[in-house]
């Protein structure tokens, strides 16, 4: 905690968690009153905070500020102190103080009409011709998808595999794909276009049961998702996707175990579950397509979701190959 003193006309700060009191240049008090948000020194001598490095400097001393070397070259470089920061707390890892029990690893249950997955054996493509072959495909037919292969897609790239109770991290839970401390942050939403014995809407993937559950028929929302993610992939799509994968973090998971770094981590999952979608899809003879841009607080709204409790943080499109109409 930091305080202020004004003795005259000197203000003096005061280090909560080092008692230290040190006297300090008066316009570092609008400086201390502006840093909650980012503002470059240029922008804050605008506003007439005009600030010497010197009294930075006492900043740095006193622990209030950091420094973060070659900061210069960094924004040459392209990149923007908040990304800066991230690579930071990447860079420290580790694990948060443990206040409360682990949350659970699965969400409460949607109320709506249950669909449960059909599954079956793994494609008898070889591992090497599904890498060999992999590619990301834009352009789709109009017959739609089986249902068969929505849940052999399910199945090997996102289902629950094991469970086990750890007495500190509570319930760890195993997917297909990789994902940081098992923590099983990442829930499934399958936006249904054109799915046999499906109708078209929103629905949960529940990953322990291995079946989705219908939250909504297809509405504006879903309407202005396919829209965007139809802009997001360009040119040269063709046609409209049978099924698009939401992929929405519940942070407080990874929060928990890992405290800011979580985020980082949440991201890195992805990455594990597009690759696993990418090689099934393709071992499938589906057109997959990963898309990275993001529109979390809209598609948070059409989910249902509050987007700070699960937010929306990847998608990743699965469509039957345009040749297929033939
Ligand atoms: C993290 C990630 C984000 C992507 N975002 C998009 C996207 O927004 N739109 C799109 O059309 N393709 C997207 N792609 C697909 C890439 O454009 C594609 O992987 C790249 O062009 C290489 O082609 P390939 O997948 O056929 O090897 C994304 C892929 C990844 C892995």
């Amino acid at each position: 905690m930091l305080a202020l003193e004004w003795i005259g006309q000197q203000a003096v700060l005061a280090i909560g968690s080092t008692g230290e009191r040190r006297p300090i240049d008066p316009v570092l008090v609008g400086l201390l009153a502006r840093l909650g948000e980012w503002a470059a020194r240029e922008e804050l001598r605008q506003e007439g905070i005009d600030i010497s490095v010197d009294s930075l400097d006492t900043l740095v001393q006193l622990g209030v500020l950091e420094t973060s070397p070659g900061e210069n070259r960094a924004t040459a470089c392209g990149w923007h102190p908040f990304d800066l920061d991230v690579l930071q707390i990447q860079s420290i890892g580790g694990v948060a103080p443990r206040t409360k029990p682990p949350p659970p690893p699965f969400r409460p249950a949607f109320e709506g009409r249950r669909i449960e997955l059909p599954r079956g054996a793994l494609p008898a493509m070889t591992l090497a011709e599904a890498l060999s072959r992999r590619r990301s495909l834009r352009r789709y037919g109009a017959r739609p998808l089986s249902l068969a292969d929505v849940g052999v897609l399910l199945e090997h790239a996102a289902r629950v595999v094991a469970i086990q109770t750890d007495s500190n991290l509570g319930e760890i839970v195993y997917r297909p794909y990789a994902a940081a401390g098992a923590r099983s942050e990442l829930e499934l939403y399958v936006m249904a276009n054109r799915i046999e014995h499906v109708v078209p809407g929103l629905y949960h993937y529940e990953a322990r049961e291995h079946r989705m559950i219908h939250i909504r028929a297809h509405d504006k929302g879903g309407a202005a998702l396919n829209a965007w993610l139809n802009d997001a992939m360009g040119q040269t799509r063709k046609g409209e996707p049978q099924l698009v994968l939401v992929i929405a973090a519940v942070l407080e998971r990874l929060f928990w175990k890992y405290g800011r770094f979580g985020l980082t981590l949440a991201y890195q999952d992805v990455g594990c579950l597009y690759q696993t979608l990418y090689l099934l899809a393709t071992a499938l003879g589906l057109s997959p397509c990963a898309v990275g841009a993001g529109r979390a607080r809209e598609t948070a709204k059409w989910l249902g979701v509050d987007e700070l409790t699960e937010t929306p943080i990847g998608y990743f499109v699965v469509g039957v190959p345009e040749a297929d109409l033939a």
